[in-house]
């Protein structure tokens, strides 16, 4: 619809915001930005973007990366998995399309971690090709606009968005428009408490006129959310600590913490030393508790971890006790490891 997008645009062009990966046509940073933007709000992305550019500033560099240089410099945005896809995808796109970033729409999908939303922003912003981007900004927009009760969780509903964002994109100018009704979303349709009043869209927004922007976009499911219990163990000995790198199945793969013991509950402390877990894993070993932290909370999207750090100090090296996927480093050189923010924060007040 012309009108829309004639209106979204000329909006976008009066407020838009000065953003480093607007500024360029190239594939590679602009996926790039996505991904770090997956991941994290547009405030905190730019450092990452940054960082992440100037390190790496064409898809070679970062395919002959180390992995845990990549790793370190995402520390802190958290689902790693997204970092590691990053990675070996400049690693393909480097040897099979000879690090020139492809431009068909149907290769860049094929990209690991590149869903639909950011091969329509690749195809659309680097290209120009005409693929209308849907994200949670666009459904915003669109169920509020249009009156779309379909929840945007279900099947059903996405197939009937993606199907109105298509129709209302214009085909000539796909990047401005797309760029235009994501930003649209993000400072003016916000979530809670937009001021329509001066909205570009307002005399044609069904939400506006019925009084019903608090109910639309519609959401089918609630996010189901689970509480994890984790005593950590810092095992100290001679200004060496042990600490472990996570496996695949969990949260944050291949970052390091700890070893761990979780429980199901959470257990004072007497109880815990009390614990079969704690008796297994210290066995006859002397140790000496150098102290127990306080409870940190760390909130997921379907997680919140409660935290808790007990430093041991081991009269004896602990090789024997600690789990096959721990190491032993020294305390200083820590930092050199990629943490995820729940350790860094506890390393940022207990060591150094
Ligand atoms: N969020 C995701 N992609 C974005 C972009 N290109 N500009 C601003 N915010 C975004």
């Amino acid at each position: 619809m012309k009108h829309f997008s004639e209106k979204i645009i000329a909006w976008y062009d009066q407020n838009k915001r000065d953003l480093p990966w607007r500024n360029t046509k190239d594939a590679y940073l602009i996926w790039l930005s996505e991904i770090i933007l997956q991941q994290t709000r547009v405030d905190q992305g730019m450092d990452y973007y940054l960082k992440f550019a100037k390190e790496f500033p064409t898809v070679k560099h970062l395919a002959k990366a180390d992995n845990e240089k990549v790793m370190k410099l995402w520390q802190g945005l958290g689902y790693y998995s997204r970092a590691r896809n990053l990675h070996t995808t400049a690693k393909i796109i480097s040897e099979k399309y000879h690090g020139k970033f492809p431009d068909e729409y149907s290769d860049i999908l094929s990209l690991k971690g590149v869903g639909n939303y950011t091969a329509a922003a690749i195809a659309s912003f680097a290209f120009n090709k005409p693929y209308a981007v849907v994200d949670g900004n666009v459904y915003r927009v669109l169920a509020r606009v249009f009156g779309i009760e379909s929840p945007i969780d279900s099947t059903q509903g996405k197939k009937e968005f993606e199907t109105l964002a298509t129709e209302l994109l214009d085909r000539k100018k796909p990047a401005s428009h797309n760029q235009a009704i994501m930003e649209l979303g993000a400072l003016q349709c916000k979530p809670v408490n937009p001021d329509c009043s001066i909205c570009a869209l307002n005399t044609m927004c069904f939400a506006y006129s019925k009084k019903r922007i608090n109910e639309l976009p519609v959401k089918a499911k609630k996010t189901k959310v689970r509480n994890r219990y984790f005593n950590y163990i810092v095992l100290l000995h001679k200004g060496t600590v042990a600490i472990n790198k996570r496996s695949e199945k969990d949260i944050w793969t291949n970052l390091y913490d700890f070893p761990l013991i979780e429980t199901l509950v959470e257990l004072a402390e007497t109880d815990f030393l009390n614990s079969e877990e704690w008796k297994g894993f210290i066995k006859k070993n002397k140790y000496t508790i150098k102290s127990i932290s306080t409870p940190y909370k760390h909130i997921l999207s379907h997680q919140n971890i409660y935290a808790r750090f007990w430093e041991i100090d081991c009269d004896k090296p602990f090789n024997k006790i600690i789990p096959k996927t721990a190491i032993v480093v020294k305390e200083k050189d820590i930092h050199k490891y990629a943490v995820p923010r729940l350790i860094e924060n506890y390393l940022k007040k207990h060591m150094k």
